[in-house]
């Protein structure tokens, strides 16, 4: 096979159909943000399950009184604001937080800390 013939078999560069991939890529990017703007807000029930994920290092509801701090009843912005730090910042010292926010969305970690700061101790 000569050189001529493999050129000939590369795909040609269409503009028209870069600009097709270009509108597709573009609305796939607006149906996927539209998507996620019409997310429904967690249920109760899926809080109870993510928060039950949190139960064998915090407790039962959050309440263990070991070396693992307790976090139920704390006010949920400071519960908030220590999960997004622990997922987005790692603050130094951290041993396991920091992978465990991780795994959560930032609306998920707002939805576990209002629950966990309802349950009275
Ligand atoms: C593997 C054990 C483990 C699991 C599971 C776990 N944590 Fe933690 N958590 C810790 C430890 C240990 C700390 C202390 C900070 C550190 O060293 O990471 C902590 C600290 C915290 C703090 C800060 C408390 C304070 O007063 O400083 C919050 C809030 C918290 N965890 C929430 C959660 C939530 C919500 C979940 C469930 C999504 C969860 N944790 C799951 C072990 C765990």
């Amino acid at each position: 096979m000569n050189l001529r013939n493999l050129t000939s078999l590369a795909p040609r560069w269409q503009p028209s159909s870069l600009l097709q991939t270009l509108c597709g890529a573009l609305a796939l990017l607006g149906a996927t943000t539209a998507l996620a703007q019409t997310t429904p807000p967690l249920s109760q029930q899926q809080v109870k399950l993510l928060a039950a994920t949190c139960a064998s290092c915090h407790g039962t509801d959050g309440g263990f009184a070991g070396p693992i701090p307790a976090i139920a009843g704390r006010p949920a912005d400071v519960l908030s604001m220590q999960l997004l730090n622990y997922k987005h910042r790692a603050p130094a010292g951290t041993t396991v937080m920091d992978r465990i926010a991780k795994g959560y969305t930032d609306e998920e970690l707002r939805a576990l800390a209002s629950h966990f700061s309802s349950i009275r101790k």
